[in-house]
């Protein structure tokens, strides 16, 4: 099929677009860079041996977008583009929905004047807030505490009402859990730009000695070592579930919201234990005071994408600290 991830060169798309290609879908990647460089599209093209169709532009854009929509014959768009930082939304949120709400929404005018209807769409457990049980079911109430996963709420929210307007319609809306790890080449990984936010991109840097050590937000939880526990999973398992959500649209009209986790928890403690084996080096760490915002913990209940998908993660946590390791390792 002709795909076009929007987001393509960050994170999680770029990796999706590698397993894509490999599958013989043609891929269309449109990214504005704010939060990726050029150099990834050069590895995907190596990776893949494969040539890669790319637009420098914005997903607010709609003229640009419904020109590469037609130009491509897009069949599905996979909708990566978007800001990630809850601190940061807190500070500018109308920047969050601008990009995030109002991106989204000129995308799917563009995709609908185009004639596409088949999206799967990056939501986040973060839309469910407060843990009312767990594991994370998709029916548990979504409550967001952050500015971040208002922006992901309100679009799953659209997505839900288009669909109603229209029952050709067929969106995924995944809620991602912690994705960490990297390609297993090495080349391409997670490189946020400045100071990271997130654990394992901050393990790595304390690694290679770019930073002094790790600080340690909050040891005094109600979990089992008073760490903070989530639901890490390494970001190949996550590209795979695009895949299997891709040929789930293809024959589900509708609106499915499903978790793509593993269903496991895991410490700050433990996290740091695999990264020192995997890496063979020790993390300096700090306790600090608990990280305002941060709940204690949460993880996927996965059985949705096993029924719905025939999807299930499959790297556990040592190859998912070895190939972060490996690929931070090879950047520096
Ligand atoms: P990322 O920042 O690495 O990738 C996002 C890409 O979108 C970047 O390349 C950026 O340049 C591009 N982009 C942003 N705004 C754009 C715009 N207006 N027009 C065109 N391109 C734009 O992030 P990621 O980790 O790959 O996340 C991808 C998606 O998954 C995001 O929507 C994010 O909110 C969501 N998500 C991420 C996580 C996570 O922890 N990484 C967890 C849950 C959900
Ligand atoms: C993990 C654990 C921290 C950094 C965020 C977003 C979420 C989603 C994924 C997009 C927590 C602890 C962290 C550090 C630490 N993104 N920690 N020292 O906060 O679970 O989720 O990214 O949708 O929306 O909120 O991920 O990697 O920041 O933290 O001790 O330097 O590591 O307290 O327990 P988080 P994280």
């Amino acid at each position: 099929m002709n795909i076009l991830l929007t987001g393509g060169l960050g994170f999680i798309g770029s990796h999706t677009a590698v397993v894509l290609a490999q599958q013989g879908h043609q891929v269309v990647i449109l990214d504005n860079l704010c939060n990726s460089q050029m150099e990834v599209l050069a590895n995907l093209e190596s990776i893949t041996g494969k040539k890669l169709r790319f637009y420098e532009a914005d997903i607010r854009e709609g003229l640009a977008l419904r020109k590469i929509l037609s130009d491509n014959q897009i069949e599905a768009v996979m909708h990566f583009a978007g800001l990630k930082s809850v601190a940061e939304s807190a500070q500018d949120p109308l920047k969050y929905y601008d990009n995030n709400v109002c991106g989204t929404i000129n995308l799917i005018e563009a995709m609908q004047a185009e004639k596409i209807n088949k999206f799967i769409f990056s939501s986040s457990a973060t839309v469910y807030g407060v843990p009312q049980y767990l594991p994370y079911d998709e029916d548990h109430p979504l409550e967001p505490i952050n500015t971040y996963g208002k922006t992901k709420l309100q679009v799953e929210e659209i997505l839900q009402d288009l669909v109603k307007s229209d029952p050709s319609w067929s969106v995924v809306a995944l809620r991602y859990f912690n994705p960490v790890g990297a390609h297993e080449s090495g080349l391409i990984g997670e490189s946020p730009k400045g100071v990271p936010n997130n654990l394992m991109p901050y393990i790595c840097q304390v690694a290679s000695g770019k930073l002094p050590h790790l600080n340690i937000f909050g040891d005094d939880y109600e979990t089992k070592d008073g760490t903070g526990e989530r639901d890490y999973i390494h970001v190949m398992d996550l590209a795979e579930g695009h895949v299997a959500a891709l040929n789930f649209v293809n024959q589900h009209p509708g609106f499915h919201a499903i978790n793509l986790g593993t269903g496991v928890s895991y410490s700050v403690y433990d996290l740091i234990g695999a990264f020192e084996q995997a890496a063979n080096s020790m993390i300096v760490r700090k306790v600090q005071p608990r990280r305002s915002g941060d709940l204690a913990i949460y993880y996927a209940k996965a059985d949705k994408a096993k029924n719905l998908l025939g999807w299930q993660a499959k790297r556990d946590l040592q190859v998912m600290c070895k190939s972060g390791w490996n690929f931070h390792k090879q950047k520096s």
